[in-house]
């Protein structure tokens, strides 16, 4: 029998790796952290809707996912309502008023480390506005009893799992905070992790609302800790905080509607453009895993990152040319210059709209609820712990979001990407990001929802998984499993994850790819909800550690 199933997946191309997503029939929730999936299920199951269980789960795993799970940090929040409705939360931090285009190069313009590490990496946070903004749009619940887990899981404490022992062993920033260091170094697996202080602060959010974070208590002893330190976000900077409501990108493949991530990410926009590039290319024939379907969609990410470098950044400073990214001309034309035997080299290859018109670690969940409403929220610290500060007195970490920012145009930044003065640091702007949360409708209902942390690698991650399913029609949970690759067009590397044959690694090394030769590169970690007939598939990425949970 088990010879007869390696070779079907032989013929039909597709690893055999056959394990079940989660399954229920009505409702599901799937996050990075067991204990928050957990609490976005009680709310649903007490009568919450998806937002309202959205809402509970992003300040769960403020406290029991401390690599990314934030209230120091921002965001986006996808919503499509069962009656068809969609938005875009953009609760994206914000440069401090004080920031200036030039803030993270030293007297020779070299770039300094001061955008990722240090008090003055901080972007103005979003977070705890834009829950806020989405409860009171769409919400059906009081909000303090949609705070309160969180405050009874940082003020009771929970246990300390193997994987947050591990990262907080391996975090090179905490332990350069004194608050960070006392309150996470030496956790170890087993440990109950208590956070008085950050309890403090949420039960003030639960009673006050955004109000203490942004104008109140918190905000006044954030302001007061920014100034003591060199930090540049004021009281001003805080109180003038908004969220911005924003259309999603829309687009179609092979019968399916895609709602996805405007700027200021780049994710939606890459995600359209490299689907558009694939439609109709025939590439899913090879098979999933094979060198030409690889380097094919290798190829489109190429071209893609090539015009993320420099047509990407905030609509609300620059005029954007989505119209002309995602022209179906354009796209085509981007998809003829793909050499179906030959990679192209990026040295050779520009953004290709013409002149003169003139991009760690984050968290990703989904929630569908009984009524069909979903939710698929991407929010960050960017690196791991942010910028390791955890502020004195208010138990909560600092994002280091300003290394989204373009430092200097033609550094690489952490993610490596290369980005242009669209994306220049300027008072009040929100930095480009790579998050993707994405929708997906069928026959006008809703089909999957997905999204990861990971920087760059969230788009094309992103992009594999829904293939994964549409085109290679793997289960959710194989689609999320299947090794990934990842191109960014610089550095011109394709990096395969392990579990790809060093075969196909071979012949792609003929087809002209550089490889990136460390082993076990690890791609963005999707989570996703995907209905199938009358049930719900859930599926957490296990690169991660996460969990999928329904009824
Ligand atoms: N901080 C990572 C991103 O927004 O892309």
């Amino acid at each position: 029998m088990r010879i007869l199933q390696g070779m079907i997946a032989l013929a039909l191309c597709v690893p055999l790796l056959a394990r079940e997503p989660v399954r229920a029939r009505q409702a599901m929730v799937v996050a990075q952290e067991p204990l928050a999936t957990d609490v976005g299920v009680r709310i649903l199951k007490s009568g919450g809707n998806a937002i309202d269980a959205a809402v509970s789960v992003a300040f769960a795993l403020a406290v029991t996912h401390p690599q990314a799970g934030n209230i120091g940090g921002g965001g986006f929040m996808l919503i499509r309502m069962a009656d068809g409705r969609s938005t875009f939360l953009d609760f994206r931090e914000r440069a401090p008023g004080k920031a200036t285009r030039t803030m993270y190069q030293d007297a020779k313009g070299n770039v300094t480390k001061a955008s990722v590490e240090g008090w003055t990496s901080s972007g103005v946070p979003g977070t705890v506005r834009g829950l806020e903004y989405a409860h009171s749009k769409f919400g059906s619940r009081k909000w303090a009893e949609l705070v309160t887990p969180a405050v009874e899981l940082a003020r009771t404490g929970f246990e300390v799992s193997y994987g947050l022992a591990e990262s907080i062993k391996g975090s090179p920033k905490l332990p350069l905070s004194a608050e960070s260091k006392r309150i996470f170094i030496g956790a170890a697996p087993g440990d109950t992790l208590k956070q008085p202080e950050l309890a403090a602060v949420l039960t003030r959010i639960g009673r006050d609302g955004a109000k203490d974070f942004y104008e109140g208590e918190t905000a006044r002893l954030l302001s007061a800790a920014m100034a003591a330190n060199g930090g540049l976000i004021t009281v001003d900077d805080l109180k003038s905080y908004a969220v911005i409501e924003r259309k999603p990108l829309t687009g179609t493949y092979k019968g399916y509607g895609i709602l996805t991530a405007p700027p200021p990410s780049s994710g939606g926009v890459g995600l359209l453009q490299m689907l558009g590039m694939l439609n109709g290319s025939s590439y899913e024939k090879a098979g999933a895993g094979s060198a030409e379907s690889i380097h094919f969609v290798a190829e489109t990410m190429r071209r893609f990152f090539a015009d993320r470098s420099k047509f990407l950044g905030d609509p609300d400073f620059s005029k954007l040319r989505l119209d002309d990214l995602l022209a179906p001309a354009y796209v085509r034309q981007r998809a003829l210059s793909i050499d179906p035997s030959r990679a192209t080299s990026s040295a050779t290859l520009q953004p290709g709209l013409p002149e003169p018109e003139r991009g760690g670690q984050t968290t990703h969940f989904n929630i569908v609820d009984a009524a069909g409403n979903a939710v698929a929220v991407t929010y960050t610290l960017n690196d791991r712990y942010g910028n390791g500060i955890t502020v004195p007195g208010l138990g909560f970490l600092l994002n280091d979001e300003m290394d989204d920012f373009t430092a200097k145009p033609g550094s690489p930044n952490a993610f490596g990407l290369i980005q242009g003065d669209v994306n220049a640091i300027e008072p009040g702007k929100r930095p480009l990001s790579s998050m993707t949360p994405t929708i997906i409708t069928r026959d006008g209902q809703f089909f999957m929802a997905l999204g990861a942390p990971g920087g760059a690698r969230i788009i094309t991650s992103v992009l594999q998984v829904f293939l994964n399913v549409v085109d290679f029609k793997m289960n959710l949970q194989d689609a999320v499993d299947a090794p990934r690759f990842h191109h960014q067009w610089q550095p011109d590397v394709l990096s395969l994850e392990r579990g790809i044959s060093p075969d196909t690694a071979i012949l792609l090394r003929v087809r002209g790819h550089k490889l990136n030769d460390s082993p076990g590169v690890v791609p963005a970690q999707v989570n996703a909800i995907v209905r199938d007939g009358s049930w719900l598939q859930g599926a957490s990425d296990d690169r991660a550690g996460g969990k999928a949970a329904g009824y």
